[in-house]
């Protein structure tokens, strides 16, 4: 339990102790999380306990504290950006109330890795994507990675990456450079890049890194209904069939997803 990581998953009702508002767009909530604790680029579905929505939504870690002593609690962090219903009831939280947590679920980076986690690595988020790649760098040596966090306007959840391993750019040019981000990346330079965005986004980097022949793990998004594989609402197209988002995934080969034509 705690003190595993990712031993199994568990539905608790969690105390909300920390909420900042990020930007206008964008909030963060902490939560005491006595379960398993988890690996960067899991998630666990999120549900207010006073809830109008059926379901819970799913949401990536973004930081999370072991406890400190056995059998005590730990936290975890989520960054959210408003969206529709779902985020707009966990953005109307107040301290102290209660949420259904159900996780730690999906698999993480670096799982489906044959590879040591060994230098350089590029990691690339676009908008809230920000998020699980934030969490990654966490766990990985300094000086072993380049972050790449790409926003429209303002950047958001950075304060733990060191600034020299960080390239940030804004659509609109307000900091960091102007442009998209996948204009600064030189995937060659790496040997892995692991990638977490809007799905044009995704689409691009693994393109990107397929002509160079450089591997390339995507965190997949899909909209989800049980979050634990029985109802078969999140699916992946991939060249290996049909995969499920939330067990299969959320990280998968780049090359093995077949994106969407619209995307
Ligand atoms: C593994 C995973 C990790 C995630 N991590 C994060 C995170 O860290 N932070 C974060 O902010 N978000 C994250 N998301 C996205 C988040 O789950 C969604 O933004 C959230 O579920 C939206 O819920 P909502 O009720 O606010 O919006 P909804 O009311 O569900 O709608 C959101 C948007 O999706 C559209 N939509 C609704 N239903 C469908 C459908 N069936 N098909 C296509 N479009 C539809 C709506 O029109 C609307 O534009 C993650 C998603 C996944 C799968
Ligand atoms: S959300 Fe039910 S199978 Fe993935």
């Amino acid at each position: 339990m705690a003190g595993s990581p990712g031993a199994f998953k568990k539905s608790l009702l969690c105390r909300l102790n920390r909420y900042e508002e990020l930007t206008p767009e964008v909030f963060r909530l902490d939560f005491t999380w006595p379960g398993p604790y988890p690996r960067a680029g899991q998630f666990f579905m999120l549900k207010p306990q006073r809830s109008s929505v059926f379901l819970g939504r799913p949401i990536s870690v973004a930081w999370w504290k072991p406890p400190h002593d056995r059998g005590g609690a730990g936290l975890v962090g989520f960054s959210i950006a408003k969206r529709g219903k779902g985020t707009a009831e966990l953005a109307a939280l107040q301290c102290g109330e209660l949420v259904e947590l159900t996780g730690p679920l999906g698999n993480y980076w670096g799982a489906l890795d044959p590879e040591p986690l060994q230098g350089p690595i590029a990691l690339v988020g676009g908008g809230i994507g920000v998020a699980p790649c934030a969490a990654f760098a966490e766990e990985l040596p300094p000086g072993t990675f380049h972050f790449y966090g790409g926003f429209k306007s303002l950047p958001f959840g950075l304060e733990k990456i060191p600034h020299a391993s960080c390239i940030i750019a804004t659509e609109e040019g307000g900091q960091g450079r102007q442009g998209r981000i996948l204009d600064f990346l030189e995937p060659a330079r790496y040997r892995r890049v692991y990638a977490c965005g809007p799905e044009p986004m995704l689409k691009a980097v693994a393109g990107l890194c397929k002509n160079l022949g450089v591997p390339c793990f995507i965190s997949m998004e899909r909209h989800m209904a049980c979050g634990v594989g029985a109802c078969l609402g999140c699916t992946v197209r991939t060249i290996r069939g049909n995969r499920r988002c939330c067990v299969d995934g959320p990280i998968f080969r780049a090359e093995e997803v077949l994106f969407d034509e619209y995307a």
